[in-house]
């Protein structure tokens, strides 16, 4: 009798055990909801994530998507503080602020990401993706693992990639069509180094400013343009301070979340699997309106008409990537072998 009492209690347990982890709350989406009462969780995370863009911009929306995500996975267990706009550090200070602690996610563009660890400049060199199935190709697939090993050897750890969208080239002095056109101009580039050979190509001057000293450096006239997104374009203003705008889609802008390993290796693991997998469903949300959103953008540029809007034809395009030519060449040894012969067989894949 004893032992029968002792099967059907354990059953009981098992299958209560069952329904919390295996189903989650009612008013949980997760496949991995935290019940704190069952793996003995009773400590509040919180998490501080920096950015530098605007709450409008593909980057601010998945922030704030991810935010209420993990609080919605975790029941409120994982609290993540948002800090858009550059509030709190420029993305080059978040790497730092990220290894003392001070903040525990970032997610800077891979421009930024080419100061810790070059390989990553593999990303911009220019024209190296047509659309976004390359992109996607890139990052789901082996161009993606050799990039986030890299960057774990540098010590950052990289869980997920995020899409912004291709760059656009803005100034006040010219329409730029062919590379001639961009001769003797000054652009404000992030600090990478394909960045700034790619402009001393084609005869044209890159410096490189901070995201948020963008808007004045237009307006002071201390530089000709710059390139970015078209939600950076927009979101920052800096339209306004343009008169030209050509969509050339020459560089693809998208993102890598770090985090510091050793505080990663501090949260519990069911914690761990939350954050992953919020991070996860964002990547796909924002594969799904990054380009929505950034068209949205060129509309609102567009009908201010402060700006010349000219886009690129395909047969100017060919005219630039022989231009750029060079630029595969020489930086196949920083990035490595490996890395571009994979970026190679997506040209290859798209030619098919
Ligand atoms: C920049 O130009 O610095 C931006 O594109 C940064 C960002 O995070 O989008």
């Amino acid at each position: 009798m004893k032992g029968v009492i002792t099967i059907i209690t354990f059953l009981c347990v098992g299958i209560i055990t069952a329904f919390y982890i295996g189903f989650g709350f009612p008013n949980s989406s997760s496949s991995v909801a935290v019940d704190e009462e069952l793996v003995g969780l009773h400590e509040k995370y919180t998490l501080k994530f920096s950015h530098v863009v605007a709450k409008n911009t593909p980057k601010g929306l998945a922030a704030a998507y991810f935010a209420e995500l993990i609080k919605e996975k975790t029941n409120g267990w994982v609290e993540v503080q948002l800090f858009p706009n550059g509030v709190l550090y420029s993305a080059q200070e978040e790497f730092e602020a990220l290894k003392k602690g001070d903040i525990h996610i970032i997610a800077p563009a891979f421009s930024e990401v080419t100061l810790h660890d070059r390989k990553w400049t593999a990303l911009d060199l220019p024209y190296l993706f047509d659309n976004e199935i390359m992109v996607e190709q890139a990052f789901e697939g082996r161009v993606g693992d050799l990039l986030l090993e890299s960057i774990e050897q540098k010590g950052y750890k990289g869980i997920a990639f995020w899409d912004n969208g291709f760059k656009q080239i803005t100034n006040n002095v010219r329409p730029i069509v062919y590379p001639e056109d961009i001769k003797g101009l000054s652009f404000r580039v992030m600090p990478s180094d394909a960045l700034f050979k790619t402009y001393r190509t084609v005869g044209a001057k890159a410096v490189t400013f901070p995201f948020n000293e963008v808007y004045n450096v237009l307006r002071d006239g201390i530089v000709d343009g710059q390139e970015n997104t078209l939600s950076n374009i927009y979101s920052k203003g800096f339209y306004q301070q343009q008169k030209y705008m050509t969509i050339s889609n020459h560089n693809y802008l998208g993102y890598v979340i770090l985090v510091d390993p050793e505080f990663w290796s501090t949260l519990p693991e069911i914690y761990q699997m939350s954050i992953q997998e919020a991070m996860n469903e964002v990547s796909i949300w924002l594969r799904a309106h990054a380009k929505e959103l950034n068209n949205d953008m060129l509309h609102r540029i567009a009908s201010s008409s402060l700006t010349e809007i000219y886009e690129q034809s395909e047969e100017e395009k060919v005219e630039w990537r022989k231009a750029l030519k060079p630029l595969y060449d020489e930086y196949e040894f920083i990035i490595g072998r490996e890395l571009m012969e994979e970026l190679r067989k997506l040209q290859i894949e798209k030619e098919l």
